[in-house]
C-alpha cells in the first residue's frame, strides 16, 4: 500500500474496499510499518463498554517506526528543522541520525532517573527540538507521556498530573513567545505543591532565567545528558509494546467538569497517523512539512511528530508565533526553508489576512504544494484568502476536520484529488464511515441533510478510553447513540455528499482553535471571592472564531464593575490560563432558569450573538423579566 491516491475514480474504489472489507484495509497499510512481532487479529471491538482492540497481539515500538527504520535509507536527511522564536538566533536542524542519537540518550536519562515502562511522565516545554525528543523519549521506554500545552496555569497542570499520577515532569527554565518570557519553571514549582507523586523534575535550560532547584528533585537536563554520555549510554533498545499498550494521554475539555485525559494506543495510533499524513496531504519524500500547531495539543502530536517522522519526512518546528516580529513570520519561514507543506489553523489566516497583504509580499512563496488547515470551522472568506494570496491559486487548501479524540484526520480532501469547496472537508478518508443522526439517534439518509455527527465503525487512531474513567468515556462518546461514536459535532451533507462541519453541538467553546468547555471557565470564575453565579456561552468573534461571552452575577460590581470584571478574567487566566480569558463580562441580576433550577444557554447564547428579537419560548422561565434586564445590558 503506497498512500498514494491519485483519482477520484481511485478513492472510491479505495474507499468502497474499507468499507466493505475493513479488516483487510488496514492490515495493508499496518503492514507497511515495522512490527516486531505481527498482529493475530486486525480488530475486535465493541462500542457498548466501548472495547476496541486494533493488531492485537502485534508488538512495536513506534519510535523504531519513526527513526530506527529510516536510518539505512535517510540517516543525513533533516528529519526535525527548528525555527527559534528570534530569528536572529540561529535555526537548528537534526537529521534522523542525529535525532535518533539524542533520543536514546535522553531514553537512558529517563532510565537513570527511575522512568520505567508505563510510568506516567508529564511534559510542559516550549517548541524546541528537545520536546520532540522527550516525547519520543517517553515512547522508546514504553513511558506514557502526558503533554501539558505551555499555557496552561499551574492549576491545571496540577490538575492534570494527579488525574495521571505522573511521577516524572520534564519542563525548561523558561521560554519566548514572541516578546514575551515564559517562566515555566515557576509554573511547575507552583503546581508541585499540589502533587505529591512527583518525585523528579527535568529541567531543560531555554531563556536562562533564575530558577529554584529543589534538592533531591530537580535536575538539569544537560547534566543528566553529560552523566549518561560519560557512562557510555549512547544506545537505547527499544522497549516491545504491545499494539494496545498505552503510548499517551492528553488532556481536552468536554461539556462537563475537569478535562478528560484522552487515551491513545501504540499500534493504531501509529498506523492511523503515518498513513493520514501520507494520504491527506500526499507528502513526497523530501518535502518539508510545517504544522504550525504547538506539541501540546492534538495536532502537534500527530502532524509535527508522529505522522511525519513514521513517514520519513522532515517535519518543520517553530517556536514562534505568526506576528512576531510582525505578520509576515510564517511567511520569512516558509521562505527561508522551502516549505512545501503548510498546516495551519483559521484563526491564524485570518489574523494574516487582516494584517494585510503587505506583510505577504516580498516572500518567496512558490516552494508551497499544499496547504492544509485545522482546528475549528474555515469561514469562506479566510479560505479564498489562503488559497489565492498564499497558495496563489495553485495549492490544493485541505480542510481537515478530526478531534484529539480521533487521534487522527477522519474526513478531509486528498491534496490534489479532491475537488475542494470553500468551508467544506468534504469526504470521509477511506476507513472512515460518518453518519448523522438525529436527535432521537435515527439515521439520516440522503445528501442536503444535517445533523449531528457520528462515526459508525471503528478505525485504529480512535480513542481507547479516557484516563482513570472508563464510564466516563463511554458516557461522552458512545452512550448518546447505540452502536456509534458521537463526535459532539453538528455538520451538514450537501447534494454532492460533502461535508461541512458547523460546529459543537455541546457546552465546547472552540476559541482560536482551543477547545474550552464552558463548565470549566464557570468554574474559574465561580471561584472569584465576589461572584455568586455564572453563566458561559461562546459568541462569533472575527478572528478567534468563537469568543467568550460570561454572565456574572455578583453585589461587588455595583461599586466598580471594571475593577471586578477585570479581577474575574485574571482568575480565569490563574486558574486555567490565559486562553480561557472572557472577553465579555456582563454583570446580570438573575440568569434565565427553568423552574427546575437549569440554565437556558439558549437564551444567553442568542444575547452574547446578538440575536435580541428571537430568543424563542421564555414562557418555561422561573422569572421571565430577568431575560430583559439581561437584553438591555448586552455588551455590543
Ligand atoms: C473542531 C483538533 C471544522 C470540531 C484537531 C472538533 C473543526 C474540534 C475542524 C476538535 C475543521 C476541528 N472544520 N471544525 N476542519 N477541525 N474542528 O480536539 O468542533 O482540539 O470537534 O482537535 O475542533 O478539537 P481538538
Amino acid at each position: 500500500m503506497s498512500f498514494r491516491i491519485s483519482s477520484m475514480e481511485e478513492y472510491r474504489e479505495v474507499y468502497r474496499k474499507s468499507v466493505e472489507q475493513p479488516e483487510a484495509f488496514w492490515a495493508e497499510i499496518a503492514g507497511s510499518f515495522l512490527w516486531k512481532k505481527k498482529w493475530d487479529r486486525v480488530l475486535d471491538w465493541n462500542f457498548k463498554e466501548p472495547d476496541i482492540r486494533w493488531f492485537s497481539g502485534g508488538t512495536l515500538n513506534i519510535t523504531e517506526n519513526c527513526l530506527d527504520r529510516h536510518l539505512e535509507t535517510r540517516a543525513d536527511q533533516p528529519a526535525i528543522i527548528w525555527e527559534p522564536n528570534d530569528p536572529e538566533e540561529h535555526h537548528r536542524v537534526l537529521t534522523y541520525r542525529q535525532l535518533h542519537q539524542k533520543v536514546c540518550l535522553f531514553a537512558n536519562v529517563l532510565k537513570n532517573n527511575g522512568a520505567k515502562k508505563g510510568d506516567r511522565i508529564c511534559i510542559y516545554m516550549p517548541m524546541v527540538p528537545e520536546l520532540a525528543i522527550a516525547v519520543l523519549a517517553c515512547a522508546r521506554i514504553g513511558a506514557v507521556h502526558s503533554v501539558v500545552f505551555g499555557g496552561f496555569s499551574a492549576q491545571s497542570i496540577a490538575d492534570r498530573i494527579q488525574d495521571a499520577q505522573c511521577e516524572l515532569v520534564i519542563t525548561a527554565d523558561g521560554g519566548f513567545r514572541g516578546n514575551k518570557e515564559v517562566p515555566l519553571k515557576n509554573v511547575i514549582d507552583d503546581a508541585l505543591v499540589q502533587c505529591p507523586s512527583v518525585r523528579r523534575v527535568i529541567v531543560l535550560t531555554r531563556n536562562r532565567t533564575p530558577v529554584s532547584m529543589i534538592k533531591g528533585r530537580d535536575v538539569w537536563w544537560e547534566d543528566e545528558i553529560k552523566k549518561a554520555e560519560t557512562l557510555g549510554m549512547l544506545d537505547c533498545p527499544a522497549e516491545e509494546m504491545d499494539a494496545e499498550d498505552m503510548l499517551f494521554i492528553l488532556y481536552t475539555s468536554g461539556s462537563t467538569g475537569k478535562p478528560k485525559g484522552v487515551v491513545h494506543t501504540c499500534g493504531g495510533y501509529m498506523v492511523y497517523t503515518g498513513y493520514t499524513f501520507k494520504t491527506v496531504f500526499q507528502y513526497e519524500p523530501g518535502d518539508v512539512h510545517f504544522c504550525t500547531a504547538d506539541i501540546g495539543w492534538i495536532t502537534g502530536h500527530s502532524y509535527i511528530v508522529y505522522g511525519p517522522l513514521s513517514q520519513g519526512a522532515t517535519t518543520l518546528i517553530f517556536e514562534g508565533v505568526p506576528t512576531w516580529p510582525d505578520a509576515g513570520r510564517f511567511w520569512d519561514v516558509v521562505d527561508k526553508f522551502k516549505v512545501n507543506v503548510l498546516y495551519t489553523a483559521p484563526t491564524a489566516i485570518r489574523s494574516l489576512m487582516q494584517s494585510g497583504l503587505e506583510y505577504v509580499e516580498g516572500h518567496d512563496l512558490s516552494s508551497l504544494k499544499v496547504l492544509g488547515s485545522v482546528g475549528e470551522p474555515i469561514n469562506q472568506e479566510a479560505w479564498h484568502w489562503y488559497h489565492e494570496h498564499i497558495g496563489k491559486k495553485r495549492c490544493p487548501v485541505v480542510d481537515t476536520w478530526w478531534q484529539t479524540e480521533t487521534g487522527g484526520i477522519l474526513i478531509s480532501p486528498i491534496a490534489g484529488v479532491t475537488p475542494a469547496k470553500p468551508s467544506y472537508a468534504t469526504l470521509p478518508l477511506p476507513g472512515v464511515q460518518p453518519v448523522l443522526v438525529d436527535e432521537k439517534g435515527e439515521e439520516i439518509e440522503g445528501n442536503g441533510v444535517s445533523g449531528n455527527l457520528c462515526i459508525r465503525f471503528p478505525w485504529p487512531g480512535m480513542l481507547r478510553t479516557t484516563y482513570g474513567d472508563h464510564e466516563r468515556c463511554r458516557t461522552n462518546y458512545f452512550a448518546a447513540y447505540d452502536n456509534l461514536y458521537f463526535t459532539g459535532d453538528g455538520c451538514l451533507r450537501d447534494e454532492d455528499g460533502y461535508y461541512r462541519i458547523t460546529g459543537r453541538v455541546d457546552d465546547v467553546i472552540n476559541v482560536s482553535g482551543h477547545r474550552i468547555g464552558t463548565a470549566e471557565v464557570e468554574n474559574a470564575i465561580n471561584m472569584h471571592s465576589d461572584v455568586i453565579e455564572s453563566a458561559v456561552v461562546g459568541f462569533p468573534h472575527d478572528i478567534k472564531g468563537q469568543g467568550i461571552y460570561a454572565f456574572v452575577i455578583s453585589e461587588q460590581h455595583l461599586n466598580d464593575s471594571d475593577l471586578t470584571a477585570k479581577d474575574i478574567a485574571m482568575t480565569v487566566s490563574r486558574i486555567i490560563g490565559p486562553i480561557a480569558r472572557p472577553d465579555k463580562i456582563q454583570f446580570v441580576p438573575g440568569l434565565p432558569k427553568t423552574r427546575s433550577g437549569k440554565i437556558m444557554r439558549r437564551i444567553l447564547r442568542k444575547i452574547a450573538e446578538g440575536d435580541l428579537v428571537n430568543l424563542g419560548d421564555t414562557s418555561t422561565l422561573l422569572d421571565p423579566s430577568v431575560v430583559d434586564e439581561i437584553r438591555n445590558g448586552r455588551i455590543a
